[in-house]
């Protein structure tokens, strides 16, 4: 049982990991505090990959004596040299003499070497504060080491019967300006939007990021256009973006090909015929390190992603409309055998946003 002192220190060491949400990527968010005789003594936070980590931060953030210290850090300090020094050497040389860390790191390189080696200079060590936090605020970082592959999230403006364009193909505006700005903030997490060429076809989008907080630095994500054939049309106002990757088949016509090499964008031409797949497409974005990912696409697309098991999260924005049936569905799957046999969520969160409701949903077997 820990006090509330040091839960709230782990807390707040939360509440700054939490800062890095729109930058670290690749890297983890983490936050540290660092208490002496019952009090903050220093606080920091790792900023981005290849800057100086948490613990660093609040070191480098007070001129006091760290000897005797207690160090409250949500993940476990490093213990390998990566782009920056073992942090746990650093602890070790500053004679701090307790460490709290809310979650072992999964990076194999890290994972029980870093509390181990504390340990064994006789830092008293605590795992586990916070816990559920820590993880929930890393999900993509512990995905890509537990599944090999991205969180993927699939945002979809829904209305109330499900329907998330009409059939004519027009979408534009399913949810209000409200829902849409907090969709903005989740694009803004996310390392890589997903969408399908039906999408780019229909509705033209340019996939950029408005933040309401001007201030809020982010890392713009790249954008992965699945199109077996390459039918994205040439003068797509997606392809004026940086970091555009069109992701197709040996199908692909080779002319269509160099003509998006020239305009700048980067092909992904899979060894497969047929439709682009998945699974190829994960094991892609796990080795370039995307942790995070949206997908925002179609009734297809969003259709593969749920009939793969690839989805770990929906982010429904439903809207009190009704558009008829005749209008394009969330999903395209094969009907399911028998009821008992549906694929299952689990409702973590709602959020009302003016008239609309927005859905976050797990996959049951997925929980973090
Ligand atoms: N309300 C919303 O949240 C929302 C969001 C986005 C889009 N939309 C609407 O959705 C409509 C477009 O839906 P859509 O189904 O035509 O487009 P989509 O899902 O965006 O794209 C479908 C296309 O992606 C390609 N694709 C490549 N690999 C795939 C794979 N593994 N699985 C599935 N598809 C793959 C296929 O074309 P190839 O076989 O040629 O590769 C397929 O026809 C538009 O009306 C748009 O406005 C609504």
């Amino acid at each position: 049982m820990k006090s509330n002192f040091e839960l709230t220190c782990m807390q707040r060491a939360v509440q700054l990991a939490n800062k890095g949400a729109y930058t670290t990527s690749p890297n983890p968010n983490v936050g540290c505090v660092i208490t002496k005789d019952g009090r903050v003594i220093s606080e920091g936070w790792h900023y981005q990959a290849g800057g100086p980590h948490a613990e660093l931060m609040a070191i480098l953030n007070t001129q006091k004596d760290l000897s005797g210290s207690t160090v409250f850090v949500t993940l476990e300090p490093c213990a390998h040299y990566g782009r920056t020094d073992p942090c746990v050497d650093l602890l070790i040389k500053k004679k701090v003499q307790r460490v709290f860390f809310g979650s072992l790191d999964p990076n194999p390189l890290v994972n029980g070497k870093g509390a181990k080696r504390l340990q064994e200079h006789g830092i008293e060590v605590f795992e586990g504060l916070c816990k559920e936090q820590v993880i929930e605020q890393n999900k993509g970082y512990f995905n890509i080491y537990n599944k090999k592959r991205p969180w993927i999230t699939l945002k979809i403006a829904s209305t109330i019967d499900g329907r998330i364009a009409m059939a004519n193909g027009e979408s534009q505006w399913i949810s209000n300006d409200q829902s849409r700005s907090d969709a903005h903030s989740h694009r803004a997490m996310s390392d890589a939007l997903i969408t399908g060429v039906g999408t780019i076809i229909n509705d033209d989008p340019r996939f950029t990021v408005r933040l309401n907080d001007q201030n809020i630095k982010f890392k713009k994500p790249h954008i992965f256009i699945l199109d077996s054939q390459l039918r994205t049309p040439i003068n797509a106002q997606i392809l004026k973006q940086d970091h555009v990757f069109l992701v197709c088949t040996q199908e692909a016509p080779l002319s269509k090909l160099n003509q998006f090499k020239e305009l700048g964008c980067e092909v992904i031409q899979q060894p497969i015929a047929e439709r682009v797949s998945l699974i190829l497409l994960m094991e892609y974005l796990n080795n370039q390190e995307y942790n995070q990912v949206q997908v925002e696409a179609g009734t297809a697309v969003n259709g593969s992603f749920i009939g793969r098991g690839l989805a770990d999260e929906l982010l429904i924005y439903m809207a009190p409309k009704i558009m008829g049936s005749s209008g394009r569905s969330m999903f395209q799957i094969d009907e399911p055998t028998a009821i008992n046999k549906l694929s299952l969520f689990r409702l973590l969160k709602v959020k009302q946003f003016g008239d609309d409701a927005c859905m976050q949903l797990r996959l049951r077997s997925e929980d973090v």
